[in-house]
């Protein structure tokens, strides 16, 4: 009995670990970051951008990481904010 628990939970969580919620919210000290991940996902179609190779997975991305990939690509493509205000909301 415990061992098909345990395999049922297995199956829960690698179920959940293949799909990332539509939309996160990015908790920073500067206000929270909401980032349409879905949006990201159908307009880029390239997990490699954000993820790198292999499997995408839970992605940690802190401060200079995270300026760098958002802020970066929405200054190139001209498109998406760039202005502090703009991502960080209070
Ligand atoms: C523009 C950047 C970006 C792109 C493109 C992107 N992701 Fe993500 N992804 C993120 C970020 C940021 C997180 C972390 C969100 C969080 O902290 O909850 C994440 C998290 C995830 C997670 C983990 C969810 C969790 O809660 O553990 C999965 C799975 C994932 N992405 C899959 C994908 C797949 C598949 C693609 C391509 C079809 C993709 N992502 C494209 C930025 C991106
Ligand atoms: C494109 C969206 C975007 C823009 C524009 C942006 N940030 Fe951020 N910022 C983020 C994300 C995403 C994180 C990291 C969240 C994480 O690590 O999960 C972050 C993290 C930070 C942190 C770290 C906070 C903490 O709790 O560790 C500071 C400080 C910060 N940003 C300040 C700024 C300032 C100042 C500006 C304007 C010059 C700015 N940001 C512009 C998205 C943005
Ligand atoms: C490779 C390019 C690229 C990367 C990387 C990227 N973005 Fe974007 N982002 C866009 C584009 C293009 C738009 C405009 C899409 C639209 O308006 O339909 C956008 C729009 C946005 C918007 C405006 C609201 C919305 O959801 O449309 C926010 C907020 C945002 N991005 C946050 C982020 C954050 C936070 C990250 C980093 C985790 C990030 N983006 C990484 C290309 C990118």
């Amino acid at each position: 009995m415990k061992k098909i628990v345990a395999a049922a939970m297995l199956v829960a969580i690698a179920a959940s670990a293949a799909f990332a919620a539509d939309v996160v919210t990015l908790k920073t000290k500067m206000g929270d970051v909401t980032f349409n991940h879905k949006k990201h996902q159908d307009n880029l179609k390239d997990c490699k951008i954000c993820h790198g190779e292999g499997t995408p997975a839970k992605l940690t991305l802190g401060k200079d990481k995270a300026h760098t990939l958002c802020k970066g690509c929405h200054t190139e493509k001209k498109q998406g904010p760039t202005g502090c205000k703009d991502c960080h909301k209070k």
